[in-house]
């Protein structure tokens, strides 16, 4: 390097000068969704510093809850509310419930809180246990609520709602993008009228797209650069119906949702992505979630969405983007990767650094850990009971985990019965992990995962003692 470390050291203080004066006008920067589906994480107004200190020009919340949204006033920052899914039925129902959801939950923090968007429900096309109850319920809703805002005056705020990938026939993957078109199911009874009340209000169709998942479970057609937008010269992919050039995996997702539009006359309609994100950790059996490829994408998607370049279908659409997730939230269910999807650890210590204003060059970064997980692991993994370093886990949550395990499968817990190779010692605890890899090594092909309300934990080593042998996935 030419430059000496003292002016490097100089530059890096002016870089870091740059970024803040970013946070602050806070009109610029990528959004950061705050989901709390967590127990250990800071208080909103510490929160909402280090949303600051990460340069978010917006934040999402899954809620209204009225602390948050207390400490966001006079922020400058645009916020996202959202409707919980389950009384979007009430609100279609009645104008008048819909006046009072607006009245208690956005009135007394607006204008003081720059609520930018009302999201009505959050993928709600991806649950099918509400489709009977809820699915034709959601534009009713939408246009309630919208009524309410005008009675208002209230202007500056889009009503819309989140969909996942899964709204689409083609799923997460819809390649070529020109040829998606929106499931059968929903197409016409649901989307064509969402359509038509965002078309007419000027709002956005909020996309959640992860090009993480598509590369995961297409890993030998996707490449990971072209996932992390790293292909520079190397993959491409063009569309043949279009003969557009994509050069990342992200575009491609966002130009099928254009595509499925366009297919239902809506082709105007504009983008927005409510969720986007990379995993830092995960499961063993899960490739490609760790820090290295987490600071990579999110840098990158901050970097590139500065620059304003929408899609190759739409060049220089204007899109609101929020990433996932502020934090790793440890009570999200499900497997590994997504309890690690935050831009903070729960103590509030930084993941790896990232600047969402996109303005910090990227080779300014310091070093990355290596990725060490992009491909699959081979050893043997078994789940126990976890080592929270000292936590104190509760006897009765373990014990309802251990009873849970217990009545699933087959002989789960034959071996920990009294006078059994593995009942002692005699402890919930040990109990509880014998059983709980028991039960994981029987049904993870099903689905099953290591989890148990985040009392479970993955390891590689063998829990096995004497003559109590723990199977591990090699069997
Ligand atoms: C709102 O958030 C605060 C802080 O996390 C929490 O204490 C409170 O219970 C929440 N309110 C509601 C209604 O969920
Ligand atoms: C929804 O309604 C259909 C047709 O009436 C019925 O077959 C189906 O079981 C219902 N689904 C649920 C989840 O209630
Ligand atoms: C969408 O909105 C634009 C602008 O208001 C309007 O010109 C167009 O006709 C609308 N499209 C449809 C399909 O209704
Ligand atoms: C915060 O948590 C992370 C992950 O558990 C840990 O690596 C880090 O050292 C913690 N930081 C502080 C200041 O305790
Ligand atoms: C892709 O995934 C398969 C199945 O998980 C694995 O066997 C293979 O090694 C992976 N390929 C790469 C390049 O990571
Ligand atoms: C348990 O045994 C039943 C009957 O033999 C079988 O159908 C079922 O698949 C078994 N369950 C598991 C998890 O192995
Ligand atoms: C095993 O532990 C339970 C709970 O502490 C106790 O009630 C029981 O008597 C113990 N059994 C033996 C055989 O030690």
């Amino acid at each position: 390097m030419a430059i000496l470390p003292t002016a490097w050291a100089l530059l890096l203080i002016i870089l870091a000068g740059c970024h803040v004066a970013h946070g602050r006008s806070s009109s610029h920067g990528i959004g950061v969704n705050y989901g709390r589906v967590a127990d250990d994480i800071p208080p909103p107004r510490r929160s909402v510093e280090l949303i600051r200190t990460v340069g978010a020009g917006s934040v999402k919340i899954y809620d209204a809850n009225s602390s948050v949204l207390r400490v966001l006033a006079g922020t400058h920052m645009r916020v996202s509310i959202m409707v919980p899914n389950d009384i979007i039925p009430g609100l279609a129902a009645s104008a008048a419930e819909a006046d009072r959801w607006v009245a208690e939950n956005l009135v007394p923090y607006y204008p003081e809180t720059r609520v930018k968007y009302l999201l009505v429900g959050n993928e709600l096309l991806s649950d099918y246990s509400i489709a009977n109850s809820t699915w034709s319920r959601i534009v009713p809703a939408m246009e309630n609520l919208h009524m309410s805002l005008r009675r208002r005056r209230i202007s500056s705020v889009k009503i819309s709602t989140t969909l996942a990938m899964d709204a689409l026939s083609s799923g997460s993957f819809p390649r070529p993008p020109s040829a998606a078109e929106f499931r059968p199911d929903i197409a016409g009874a649901v989307i064509r009228p969402l359509l038509r009340f965002l078309n007419g209000t000027n709002s956005y169709y909020f996309v959640d797209a992860y090009p993480y998942f598509v590369w995961a479970g297409n890993n030998q057609t996707v490449p990971l650069e072209y996932a992390l937008f790293q292909s520079g010269a190397g993959s491409r992919y063009v569309d043949p119906g279009t003969g557009l050039t994509y050069t990342n995996m992200l575009d491609e997702m966002l130009d099928a949702v254009v595509a499925a539009m366009a297919k239902l006359g809506y082709g105007g309609v504009k983008l927005g992505i409510a969720e986007t994100g990379w995993p830092n950790g995960g499961d063993y059996e899960q490739i490609g979630g760790n820090v290295h490829n987490a600071a990579i994408y999110n840098r990158n998607l901050a970097a590139r969405m500065a620059k304003n370049p929408g899609t190759p279908a739409r060049p220089g659409a204007k899109m609101p983007v929020f990433v996932f997730s502020l934090y790793n939230e440890d009570l999200k269910p499900g497997p590994g990767t997504e309890r690690h999807w935050g831009l903070y650890y729960a103590n509030g210590t930084a993941v790896y650094p990232v600047d969402l204003t996109g303005a910090r060059p990227l080779w300014s970064y310091p070093p990355l850990p290596p990725p060490e997980n992009d491909r699959p692991y081979k050893g043997p993994v078994w789940c126990v009971l976890a080592d929270r370093g000292g936590e104190k886990l509760t006897e009765t949550a373990v014990g309802d985990a251990l009873a849970y395990a217990c009545g699933q499968g087959n002989g789960t817990c034959d071996a920990i019965q009294p006078g059994r190779e593995c009942f002692r010692p005699n402890t919930t605890a040990a109990h509880a992990s014998y059983a709980f890899n028991s039960y994981w090594q029987q049904l993870r092909k099903t689905g099953a995962t290591c989890y148990f309300k985040n009392l479970a934990e993955e390891t590689t080593k063998d829990p096995s003692h004497g003559s109590c042998k723990f199977h591990s996935s090699l069997g």
